[in-house]
């Protein structure tokens, strides 16, 4: 049974929704040290301080794409703004203890002179949504500037910023921020390490909620699904490897409460790729040395975000040994059979069996006897672990079904959005 802390496990997670800058990373992070410093700048309680940071880190989670996350960092306003904020409201509406936060999110590239005229959002609703729309874009003017030269460029971005008081940000925002901005505290500590450092005792002081273990799963599939959205080829590729893993640990005897964590590994075992630029895992031909390294580190980068995970420990190797092999030649830390616990020798077998189950640019999807063919040949070549493989061969229809997901089973409501 696991329990962790709900902030413990944002802040985690939130960090991978950073890495989609790829260049211009912990944007998140930084819009919610902002708007935490505005919170106490107004005077705003704890709870309310706290909730404005953890909205901060969370309020771009309707991207993943590398490509959309260009424009976060460049534009004023673009064309389809308004589309990752509406799902991102979408993707937080499904865990009970955000929905809080969905409003806020809905709103943050809305203008102000536009949220005013919109009847339906409560005047507090509307101020916190346009709090985040100011420092998300002070974050984006200053972004060229970070560890170069910030701190010859403030004034002109207060400047900017007061410029479009009343237009695009509320009169008493544009005030809050000038006043929490005027000393060069406020911007250096946007800069690494001191951000980080930021975070770390955000992360020691915020008021503690322990999450359950189905709230924990509940708040996993979300990252899931925000990955999978990564890339419409691995559209459910989480979720089907969590479900099949699932399946698999029930069909080899494990008890419920690792059936539980294994399935939260197979959720999150991609969290890594997050990094990677989409072009290469939507790229259709095969994929140079260079590339194929970038593609590598996702599975190191799946265990450095979940290892800090209070009671995820477990859970962090599982998931970041799914290109582990039992010859010892996978990656990242090279482990052998031995090594490698049947938890994480079956993430690795749902991992290659729901990937080969789905279109990919290079190939279409394959058919369940195909499946047993290619998994049989890699576990005859030490790739694959083969009691895992004989366990699929056994039941490979269910294991099939399993590794699609029922459509129904989706986390999200239809969209019209596509990325
Ligand atoms: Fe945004
Ligand atoms: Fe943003
Ligand atoms: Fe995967």
């Amino acid at each position: 049974m696991i329990t962790t802390d709900l902030n413990q496990i944002v802040i985690a997670l939130t960090d991978t929704l950073d890495l989609v800058g790829i260049d211009e990373v912990a944007h998140g992070k930084r819009v919610g040290y902002m708007a935490f410093k505005c919170a106490c700048e107004m005077g705003l309680n704890k709870v309310e301080r706290e909730r404005l940071f953890k909205i901060g880190l969370l309020h771009d989670c309707g991207v993943s794409s590398t490509r959309e996350h260009n424009f976060l960092v460049t534009e004023l306003q673009w064309e389809g703004a308004d589309e990752h904020a509406a799902e991102g409201e979408r993707i937080l509406q499904t865990f009970s203890l955000f929905q809080d936060y969905t409003a806020v999110v809905r709103y943050h590239h809305t203008p102000w002179c536009d949220l005013q005229a919109l009847s339906e959002i409560d005047s507090k609703v509307a101020l916190d949504a346009n709090l985040i729309f100011l420092v998300d874009r002070v974050d984006a003017k200053s972004a060229e500037h970070y560890c170069r030269d910030l701190l010859e460029k403030t004034d002109e971005i207060r400047d900017w910023v007061a410029g479009l008081s009343g237009n695009y940000f509320a009169p008493e925002l544009v005030e809050i921020f000038l006043q929490a901005s005027a000393f060069d505290a406020f911007w250096l500590m946007l800069e690494p390490p001191h951000l980080e450092r930021f975070i770390y005792e955000m992360n020691q002081h915020v008021e503690p909620y322990d999450l359950s273990q189905n709230e924990i799963k509940q708040l996993s599939r979300i990252f899931a699904y925000i990955v999978d959205a990564k890339s419409s080829y691995t559209a459910m590729h989480s979720l089907g490897v969590a479900s099949l893993s699932r399946h698999l640990a029930q069909l080899a005897g494990l008890d419920g409460d690792k059936i539980d964590r294994i399935e939260i590994a197979g959720l999150l075992h991609d969290i890594g790729k997050l990094r990677i630029p989409d072009e290469l895992l939507d790229k259709s031909g095969a994929l140079s040395s260079d590339e194929k390294q970038l593609m590598h580190r996702h599975s190191f980068e799946t265990y450095q975000v979940l290892r800090r995970i209070d009671g995820f420990r477990d859970i962090a190797l599982w998931a970041a040994y799914h290109h582990e092999t039992p010859d010892g030649g996978g990656y990242p830390f090279g482990r052998h059979g031995s090594e490698l616990g049947v938890e994480a020798r079956i993430i690795s077998v749902a991992d290659v069996f729901q990937a080969l189950a789905q279109k990919r640019p290079y190939r279409r999807a394959m058919k369940p006897w195909e499946i047993l063919r290619f998994l049989k040949r890699m576990a005859g070549n030490g790739k694959l672990d083969r009691e895992i493989v004989t366990l699929v061969e056994r039941n490979l229809q269910s294991c099939y079904l399993s590794a699609l997901v029922n459509q129904d089973d989706n986390l999200l409501p239809p969209s019209s959005y596509s990325y």
